[in-house]
This record gives structure tokens, sequence and C-alpha cells, in this order.
């Protein structure tokens, strides 16, 4: 397995020695818990990039209720076994306080983006990503960074983030990895019971239905509030959002007249899942 280093002194070295070598640097920041999602972007970090750093790190920062943070998986040696095939480099799991040491008093925001669908219901978990991806990517000095489109959301966010800076990383986007019925994969569908896991399953169909009617020129009112109503009848007790947005600005539209992406955020068992899907114009 790839070693796992806790200080940024250590990531230095290395990183200073790879670049030194003309080696092109990966990183694919996470929260450890890892699954096939995740596993995906270490191997197109691998593809695209000579050397691989997964970073695991959990957040304080991002998370809104305490108990969620505390609630957080912690599988570092499974984390490091799952990882041993995709050939990566280095697993860097910091100590705390090299990413928040005593002081730290720095907020990195960023406005617009974070103003709409999760900004809202989750405040201040933006910063919070921001923040440590700033740190991340100028702790690693990585040339290309892997973000999943599940986080649909955060990669746009990301990217700004990293371009307002000048951070000099490319932030590339990745296509959400699915179970067979369409379910992305995520942490939390651990947590749901079998009859919460079918009813689940049910999202991305719904949703792939609303795509196709979009990109045959269907407006976009009347298909969210059907499929809304489909999500209800199947079990969800509750339908956050339902968007239709320009997948660059995440402005809202009312019909797929640009490249889009559908947003859907409900919850079906006491968990919330989040899913999108690229919606082409009509
Ligand atoms: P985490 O939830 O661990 O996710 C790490 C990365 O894996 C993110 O880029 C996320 O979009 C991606 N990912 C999750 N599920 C995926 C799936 N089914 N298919 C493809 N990619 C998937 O996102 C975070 O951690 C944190 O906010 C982080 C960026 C690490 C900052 O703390």
């Amino acid at each position: 397995t790839a070693p796992i280093l806790r200080s940024l002194a250590e990531l230095r070295a290395k990183t200073t020695t790879w670049h030194r070598n003309g080696e092109t640097i990966g990183v694919v920041p996470t929260m450890g818990a890892l699954h096939e999602g995740h596993l995906s972007l270490a191997q197109a970090a691998k593809q695209g990039c000579d050397r691989v750093i997964v970073t695991i790190f959990v957040n304080p920062k991002q998370f809104n209720n305490p108990e969620d943070l505390a609630n957080y998986p912690r599988t570092e040696h499974e984390d490091a076994q799952k990882l041993a095939p995709y050939g990566v480099d280095a697993i860097y799991v910091p100590d705390p306080q090299e990413i928040y040491p005593e002081g730290f008093s720095t907020t990195v925001s960023v406005a617009g983006l974070t103003d709409v669908m999760e900004g809202p219901f989750r405040p201040g978990h933006f910063e919070g990503v921001a923040t440590v991806v700033a740190k991340l990517f100028l702790q690693t000095q990585a040339d290309r960074a892997y973000f999943g489109e599940k986080d649909y959301q955060q990669l746009l966010v990301v990217r700004r983030m990293a371009r307002d800076l000048n951070i000099p990383i490319e932030v590339i986007g990745c296509p959400t990895v699915r179970e067979p019925s369409g379910l992305a994969m995520s942490s939390r569908n651990l947590l749901l019971s079998p009859q919460g896991l079918k009813i689940a399953e049910q999202m991305n169909g719904v949703m792939r239905q609303v795509a196709d009617d979009l990109a045959k020129g269907a407006d976009f009112a009347m298909l969210a509030q059907d499929a809304k109503e489909t999500l209800l009848k199947v079990g969800f007790t509750e339908v956050e959002y339902i968007d239709l947005r320009c997948a660059e600005t995440l402005e809202s539209l009312s019909s797929a007249t640009q490249p889009a992406r559908l947003f859907v955020t409900a919850w079906a068992d006491g968990v919330r899942l989040i899913d999108n899907i690229p919606v082409n114009p009509a």
C-alpha cells in the first residue's frame, strides 16, 4: 500500500522531488470511507498524472451539525487497502494541526455559485470546503485535481476558487459512479434500510425521464411538479429541490436551451440523497 503521510514536511519532501524530476502530480481530496466513486477518481488521476496523492481529512469546518461530524465513518486502514490496486503514490492524512493550526483565522468564500441549491440548506458548508481545498491544493502543489460530478456544485465552487486565487491547478470533473439501479454511490447509502434503499433506487430513473422530456423541448415547470409527485408517491418523504440549471453558471433555466444539469435533493428513510445528471439542449 502507499505510504501514509501525516505532516506537511513529509508531503513536501515527496512533491518537491517529484516536481524536480519533471513529474506531474494529481490530487484526489476525500474525507475517507472510500467507495468505487472515490476510487474512480484515483484511477482517473493515475491515468492523467505521473504521481497521485489521495488526501483523507474529515474537515470539521464543512459540517453543519456536530453529530454528523462525530458519526462520520473513519476507516483509514480499509481505505489504504482499497487504494492499493490503483498505484497511488501517497496518502496524505494530515494531522489536524497541519490544516487548522492554533489561531487559524482565514476563510475562503466563493460568492454567487454558493447562493443556490446546497448553499442555503447548509450554511457555512461551502466556505469550509473552499477553505480546506485551497489549503490542500497549496500543500500538495498538485498540477491537477480530480472531483466527482456527484457533488456538481462543489466541483464548480472549487474550480472558481482556484481560478480566482490563481492557484495553478487544473480542476477536472469525473462522472458519477452508480449502482446498477442508477443510485449514485455515496457513503450515506449505507444508512438506508432495505426498504429505504428500494425508495432511493427510484430517484435516478425519475430524473432520467425528466431529462429525456427536456431534451425533446418540454417546459421544466410541469415536469418538475410531476417528478416531485412521483418521488413522494414512491416513498420519498420530502423533496428539497428539483432544479434545472445552466451547467456552468448554475443559473436557473425554464427549459433546456443550453447545456444544463438537472439537480434533485430528496429525503428517504431519514437520509438526505442528492443527485444530478446532464441534460442535452433541445
Ligand atoms: P467526499 O464526500 O469524501 O468526496 C470526495 C470526492 O469523491 C468528491 O470529489 C466527490 O464528488 C467524489 N464522489 C463521491 N461520490 C462519488 C460518486 N458516486 N462518483 C464519483 N465521484 C464521487 O467531497 C468531499 O469529500 C469533501 O467536500 C472534500 C472535497 C474532500 C473537501 O473536504
